[in-house]
C-alpha cells in the first residue's frame, strides 16, 4: 500500500520471540530497511548491531560467532562488543576504537523480543509497556496462563500492510460484523491517550440485553508497534498483536496469546481441544483482516461512520508523533 507517511516509524517493535535466539548463536535480521546482526551472549543477554563489519563489509549475521559478550566477524575475526565498538582484532594487541557499529536497543519481555527504532538512531525516548504489569486489574502472573510457545503464536511475513492501517482497525467498530462475521456490533466504551500509549475499551453487548457487556476488550497500543490486549468476561486471555515494517511497502506481523489455565491443569501446554479452538477462533482471525488490508487503498479524508468519527480522527492525530521523517519515496 502507498501511504503518505514513512515506514521508518519511531518506537518499540516486535522483531521475534526469545526462543528464536538461542544462547551462543548469531542471527541475521532485516527491519526498517536495515540489516542487523543479533546474538545471545554466554550470559543469556541479547544484543543487536548493524550487520556489516566496518573492516571489509561482511554481514556478521551469516557465519558470525559469539565470543564472550562480543560477536566475531566470519571474514577476518574482528570482534564487536554490545556497545557497538570494535573490541578485538586478531594478531593486533589493540582494538580499533575509532570503529563502531550502530547499536539497535533490544528488550525481551515474557518471551517476546522488542527493538527500538528511530530513523536517526536516537536512543529510546520512552519505555516499552509491560505485557502483564500494564493491566494491574487483571491476572498479572504469566504462570496463570499456558505458555504461548510454540502453540499459541503466529507470524505473517512481508505483508503489504503499514502499521497505521492495523492501528486504525482498533477504532473501527463497524468492520467486525462484515470482516469477522460478528453477530453483534461491538461498542466503543472508552478511548483515551497518554503520550505514547493509546487505550481503548470495546464491549460486546449481550444478545438479550444490549446494555450488558458479555465481553470487554481492553487494548493498549504501544505507539504504532502493536497492541497489548486483555479480554474480560466470557474469555480472559491476553494477546499481543504487533506489526513491524521490514522495509518500505511491507511488514511482518506477530501474534501471541496467553490463555488462562484450566483450573487444576499445570501441564505446560493447553489440551488439544483448546488448542484447536484458539487456532480456529483467534490465530486465524488476522487472515480475515488481511483479506482487506492486502489490497486496501489509503483514503486521506474518509467519510467516517458516525459512531467512529471522533475516535478515528483523534487516533490519526495521535499517530503523527511517531513519524519523525517525511514519507519514503
Ligand atoms: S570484514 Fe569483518 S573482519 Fe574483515
Ligand atoms: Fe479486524
Amino acid at each position: 500500500m502507498k501511504v503518505p507517511f514513512t515506514w521508518k516509524v519511531t518506537g518499540w517493535w516486535q522483531v521475534g520471540w526469545s526462543h528464536e535466539f538461542p544462547v551462543g548463536e548469531v542471527r541475521p535480521l532485516h527491519y526498517f530497511g536495515e540489516d542487523m546482526v543479533v546474538w545471545r551472549d554466554e550470559h543469556g543477554e541479547l544484543h543487536a548491531l548493524e550487520a556489516h563489519c566496518q573492516h571489509l563489509g561482511a554481514h556478521i549475521g551469516y557465519g558470525g560467532k559469539v565470543v564472550g559478550d562480543c560477536v566475531q566477524c566470519p571474514f577476518h575475526g574482528w570482534q564487536w562488543g554490545p556497545d557497538g565498538y570494535n573490541a578485538a582484532i586478531p594478531d593486533q594487541d589493540k582494538p580499533n576504537r575509532s570503529k563502531s557499529l550502530r547499536v539497535w536497543p533490544v528488550q525481551e519481555q515474557h518471551g517476546l523480543v522488542f527493538m527500538w527504532h528511530h530513523p536517526h538512531a536516537e536512543p529510546p525516548a520512552w519505555e516499552m509497556l509491560d505485557i502483564f504489569a500494564s493491566y494491574p486489574e487483571f491476572e498479572q502472573d504469566p504462570g496463570a496462563y499456558y505458555d504461548p510457545f510454540p502453540m499459541f503464536i503466529a507470524k505473517n511475513e512481508r505483508e503489504p500492510v503499514h502499521p497505521q492501517i492495523v492501528l486504525e482497525n482498533s477504532a473501527d467498530s463497524a468492520h467486525f460484523e462484515f470482516v469477522h462475521h460478528a453477530t453483534v456490533r461491538p461498542k466503543l466504551l472508552h478511548w483515551s491517550f497518554d503520550e505514547h500509549l493509546w487505550y481503548f475499551i470495546a464491549g460486546w453487548p449481550d444478545h438479550h440485553d444490549p446494555e450488558v457487556m458479555r465481553l470487554k476488550i481492553h487494548s493498549k497500543l504501544f505507539g504504532l508497534g502493536g497492541a497489548i490486549t486483555a479480554f474480560e468476561g466470557a474469555q480472559n486471555h491476553r494477546v499481543v498483536f504487533s506489526t513491524t515494517p521490514v522495509e518500505t511497502g511491507c511488514s511482518d506481523m506477530f501474534y501471541t496469546i496467553w490463555w488462562p489455565r484450566l483450573p487444576g491443569d499445570d501441564s505446560p501446554t493447553a489440551p488439544p481441544d483448546l488448542r484447536e479452538r484458539v487456532e480456529k477462533e483467534f490465530l486465524s482471525s488476522v487472515e480475515d483482516d488481511l483479506l482487506i488490508w492486502r489490497t486496501q487503498k489509503w483514503i486521506e479524508h474518509p467519510a467516517y461512520s458516525k459512531v467512529d468519527a471522533k475516535g478515528y480522527t483523534a487516533l490519526r492525530k495521535w499517530s503523527q508523533q511517531f513519524y519523525d521523517v517525511p514519507p519514503d519515496d
